[in-house]
Formats: structure tokens, sequence, C-alpha cells
């Protein structure tokens, strides 16, 4: 192999430049060339590539975003986007590809070797931890130091008034941002995608805090979870209880930006170097994982064909450590 090239695609994530980093530095340590393409897939049949070298990665360690830009683009989704994109690659010679993403990109990452047979690595780029057969995403730790932050300041002003915050955070179908943001956050309550959410439920517990003296209470909401996002869920406690000073902070897209953790780094440095001399040892349709902390191939199909869960005993460690 003499040539590859690397993109990020889906929704960024805080630690895509180191990983960009690590791969780039990686490919030219071994020989390589190599091509950064803009725009994700779009990017790639759109024929935006261009050479990378070792200084084309530099000041990047420390910046949230991706300097190669990401797109979601529904043209590769067919066949027909594919094949315009598979024969970018082929007129530059490029043998193997870096895609640096979530399970939707690793899906397009798998149909492109399944109909073109080009050599794909994935390492996983998301903010959600959702992805099956890693036990960490890069971007996920910095999402989540970013929830904590914003929680430890509205705990302030909920503590100074006698509120009850109902703070959204991102997770349309993931609770991991939700899930350990609210444990390290001492939230009275957590509301997740992956578990029913009962609004008189809610209000029983937050009843018995209030009988415990609590007077300011936070309840993390994940945005996909099933009852509403944290304005329909505040209302509902509103109408059906006596509490009727509530707020809602909506986190949104600041938990995707900012500078990535030194865990992000690390991970994507790690994962960076594995995914390049994985494709320098044949391997294809295979994605980066993190597993008993340490960096393994696993087959690409498993990022969607498992899920990666977080423990639901933290649901009783919760409420145990939240009276
Ligand atoms: P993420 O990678 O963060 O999960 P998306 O689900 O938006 O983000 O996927 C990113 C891109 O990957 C999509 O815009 C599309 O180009 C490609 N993709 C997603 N699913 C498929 C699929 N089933 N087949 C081919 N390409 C796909
Ligand atoms: O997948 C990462 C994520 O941030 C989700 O948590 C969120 O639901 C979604 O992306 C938002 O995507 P968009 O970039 O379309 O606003």
């Amino acid at each position: 192999m003499k040539r590859i090239a690397v993109l990020t695609s889906g929704g960024d994530a805080p630690g895509m430049n180191p990983a960009l980093r690590a791969v780039v530095r990686t490919a030219v340590a071994h020989g390589l060339e190599i091509f950064g393409i803009q725009r994700g897939y779009q990017g790639l049949i759109d024929g935006e590539l261009s050479p990378m070298d070792a200084r084309s990665v530099s000041g990047i360690i420390h910046h949230g975003g991706t300097i190669l830009r990401t797109a979601r683009c529904p043209d590769f989704k067919h066949a027909e986007g594919r094949a315009r994109a598979a024969d970018r690659l082929r007129r530059l010679e490029i043998e193997g590809l870096v895609v640096i993403g979530g399970d939707g990109s690793y899906r397009g990452a798998y149909e492109l070797w399944r109909d073109h047979g080009t050599a794909c690595v994935g390492i996983p780029g998301t903010i959600d931890n959702d992805i099956g057969g890693t036990e960490y995403t890069i971007g996920f730790d910095t999402a989540l130091n970013t929830a904590v932050e914003a929680i430890d300041r509205l705990r302030d002003t909920a503590a100074s008034h006698d509120r009850i915050f109902f703070v959204e955070v991102m997770g349309r179908h993931s609770g991991f941002i939700a899930m350990y943001s609210g444990l390290a956050g001492g939230a009275e309550g957590i509301l997740v995608p992956e578990t029913k959410t009962e609004i008189s439920v809610l209000v029983a517990a937050l009843r018995e805090a209030s009988a415990r003296g609590k007077k300011s209470m936070i309840v993390i909401v994940a945005e996909g979870d099933d009852a509403g996002n944290a304005f329909d869920i505040a209302r509902q406690v509103a109408d059906s209880s006596e509490f009727k000073d509530v707020r809602v902070s909506v986190l949104g897209h600041l938990q995707r930006g900012g500078t990535p953790t030194a865990f992000d780094r690390v991970l994507a440095a790690r994962m960076g170097v594995a995914a390049v001399e994985a494709l320098l040892t044949g391997a294809s349709n295979t994605m980066m994982v993190l597993e008993n902390n340490a960096i393994a191939r696993k087959p690409i199909t498993e990022a969607w064909e498992t899920r990666n869960l977080f423990d639901p005993d933290l649901f009783r460690m919760n409420s145990l450590l939240s009276v």
C-alpha cells in the first residue's frame, strides 16, 4: 500500500482533529502518501481531495471540530454516489481509506467496501458513545465534561432560588451523556431514551427528595427521551404537581465543540496510529475499538449490529447517592 486517504463524516466530535493528526503523521512515518478529503463523503464524490503532510496537521491537537470539515451526504446512500466516490479514489490510486465518524459513516464505509472493495478502517468519532463494540468513542469525554461544567453552574443558580432545573443534553438515541453527566453532577433525576419515562414516577421522586429537605433539584433529560424534550417534561411536571418554579436549559451544540480533553486526545492518538497500521497489515472493513483499555480491531458491522449501553445499575447508584 502506497497511498491512503482520510475523511471525517457525520456529526463532528471534539477529538477528530487529534485523530486526524495521528492518522496523517503515522502515514508519513510509514512512508505512505496521504490525502485529506474535505466534507466527508460529499467531498469524496465531488473530488475535494488534497495531499497532506506532517505540517498540514500542525497546531490542531487542541482544537475542537475538524479541519477537514464534515457533512451528511444523502448521495452516498445510493450505489451511484458510491460509484462516483470509488472512481475518485481509483483515479488517484488511493488504496485505503480511514473514516473518522459515527455508525452512519461506518455503514457508508462498509458499503463502499462491499460495492468496490475499497479497504476501509473506521475510527469512532461521536459524542454519543453509542457505537457498538467500543467502550468509548472519541468526543464523548469532552462533551461529558462540558455538560458537567454547565450542570455545576446551573446548580448554583438553582440553589440560590430554590428551583428545579431541567437540563437537556444531547443524545437522540443514546443516554450516555445524560447518565454520566447526571451521576457526575449529582442530579436528582436522569431521563434517557433507553428506559420509559413516567412523569408520575419522576414527580414522586422529586417529592421524596423535597420531603428529605431538598429545596433545589436538577433533572437531566436526554434530547431523545420518550416523554419529550426538556420543555415538555418541565411543563408536564409543573402541570401535575406542586413544583411550579421550574426552569429549562438546553445545552445543545455547546457539547459538540471545545478543546478536546486529554482523555479524548490520548484515545485519538492511540486509535489514529492503530488505524493506519491496520491498513498496512491488510485490514479492511474493520474498526478500531477500546476494549479493556486496549486498542483492538473488530469487524465494522459490529458498530450497528451491537449497541454500547451504559450499566443500568448506574440508575440505582444515582438514586442511592442523590438523596
Ligand atoms: P454518524 O456517522 O455521525 O452516525 P450519519 O448517520 O449522519 O452520522 O452518517 C454520516 C454519513 O454516512 C451520511 O450522511 C451518509 O453519507 C453516510 N451513511 C450513513 N448511513 C449510510 C448507509 N446506510 N449507506 C451508505 N452511507 C451511509
Ligand atoms: O450524533 C451526535 C449528535 O450530536 C446527537 O447527540 C444529536 O442528536 C445530533 O448529533 C445532532 O445533529 P445535528 O448535527 O444534525 O444537529
